[in-house]
């Protein structure tokens, strides 16, 4: 079973967390799981970029965005090599290091 190492958030994790996920799952629906209230407009169809997360290690494990997603990428805040949707990501068995961006594409979430 994957692991997720979810790094501090100061308002959606501010410790951090370390997450048992089930293969298969989408990145989105394990954070939403283990109480994290990623954002998720669209209700996990690809189609708002809100769920946008940094993989910022075992991304190599992952298949890349698929044209859908790499579309909505364009959409989110703080775009970068590292970025995903998470409702995009179906976890295999690479752990993976996730970082929550600090804006969503509906609002500010600042310090
Ligand atoms: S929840 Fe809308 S793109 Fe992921």
């Amino acid at each position: 079973m994957p692991r997720v190492h979810v790094l501090p958030h100061p308002e959606l994790c501010p410790d951090g967390l370390d997450i048992q996920a089930r293969r298969g799952a989408s990145l989105c629906e394990s954070l939403l799981a283990s109480g994290i209230a990623l954002e998720h407009a669209c209700e996990m169809v690809g189609a708002c970029a809100t769920c946008h997360v940094h993989v910022r290690a075992g991304g190599a494990g992952l298949p890349p965005p698929d044209d859908e997603e790499s579309d909505q990428l364009d959409h989110a805040w703080g775009l970068d090599a590292q970025s995903r949707l998470a409702c995009c990501v179906k976890l295999r068995d690479a752990d993976l290091t996730v970082e929550l961006p600090l804006h969503t594409r509906n609002h500010a979430r600042e310090r």
